[in-house]
């Protein structure tokens, strides 16, 4: 499929194609803001020599532990400055706050990536309008009954659309609501990732989202909860866990707090573990296919 034959599809974009990357999103030009004369060398050699300097007066142990996690920092963003950033999607129905937090650990480098797509179920999704405002092209898919035949885009068509048009590496649910068809599962095959607000494999599958899982959660009596990331498979929230966090659930609190304090730890488990498979850091264990992170600061580390 050509790029005239997708724009002719008017309906099932909100906004129009503004080319990948491009809007708030193109690469920063880090390299531009690096001094480069020979004086400017010179103060660095210098700033360096008296880091060195005050690191061996001073002696203290946390300070070399925070000294060697900067380095170890500096250093994964140097390798990635020499790779590509990813192109990312992100599928989204609900309120948008988790695109958010991705888009946020995109803007400080936590996440060598950029999001390139926004793929929605409805129109009224909370972060249709963030995209939008942020010249990030939004899809409508698989659209709602107002939406002509014709003007929807079919599985087949939505596979190559991020594949060919967008060159997508990676796909991220961020509340999506539909099932994702067999075909993108396949060509995005450990590189979709789901966030999902419970301990999967409890509380998950068909019809399990928003409220009624902290619901049920809490009228389970379980004293356990928080986010699952996992890859995507064909069906809901069934496939390989690669991250969860664990909140203790205190028995006075209602199915709104424990929704709460769960999205607020999901702003920061998702980023994380989307940082970790845009930087490659994400291994596949021979015997299961489990993903294991090597953790960014320790490449010896998995978790
Ligand atoms: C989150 O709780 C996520 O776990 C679930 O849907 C919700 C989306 O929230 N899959 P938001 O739209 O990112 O605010």
């Amino acid at each position: 499929m050509t790029s005239s034959s997708f724009s002719s599809c008017a309906s099932c974009f909100l906004q129009n194609h503004q080319g990948v990357g491009g809007g708030r999103y193109s690469r920063r030009t880090s390299r531009q803001s690096r001094p480069s004369s020979s004086s400017s060398r010179r103060q660095r050699r210098v700033l360096f020599l008296r880091v060195c300097a005050a690191q061996r007066t001073s002696g203290n142990d946390d300070d070399l532990d925070e000294d060697e996690d900067a380095t170890k920092t500096k250093q994964q963003h140097q390798r990635n400055e020499k790779k590509p950033k990813k192109n990312i999607a992100v599928f989204i129905s609900g309120g948008g706050s988790n695109i958010r937090a991705v888009h946020a650990a995109c803007e400080t480098g936590e996440i060598h990536g950029q999001i390139s797509l926004v793929v929605t179920s409805s129109y009224n999704a909370g972060g249709v309008e963030w995209a939008m405002d942020r010249d990030v092209p939004v899809l409508l898919y698989p659209g709602g009954k107002d939406l002509e035949e014709s003007e929807r885009i079919c599985p087949s068509e939505l596979n190559e659309f991020l594949k060919n048009e967008y060159k997508i590496d990676v796909v991220l649910l961020a509340g999506y609501l539909r099932l994702i068809p067999p075909e993108l599962c396949r060509t995005f095959e450990n590189k979709m990732l789901n966030i999902h607000p419970a301990l999967l494999p409890a509380f998950g599958g068909r019809g399990m989202h928003g409220a009624k899982v902290h619901e049920a959660v809490v009228n389970s009596g379980a004293r356990f909860t928080g986010p699952t990331v996992h890859f995507v498979n064909e069906n809901f929230d069934e496939g390989k866990i690669v991250a969860q966090r664990i909140i203790r659930i205190d028995p006075s609190w209602t199915a709104e707090e424990v929704a709460r304090r769960v999205l607020k730890e999901e702003h920061e488990v998702f980023p994380e573990v989307v940082a970790a498979l845009c930087d490659d850091r994400i291994e596949f264990r021979e015997t299961d296919g489990v993903g294991v992170i090597i953790d960014k600061m320790d490449s010896n580390k998995r978790y």
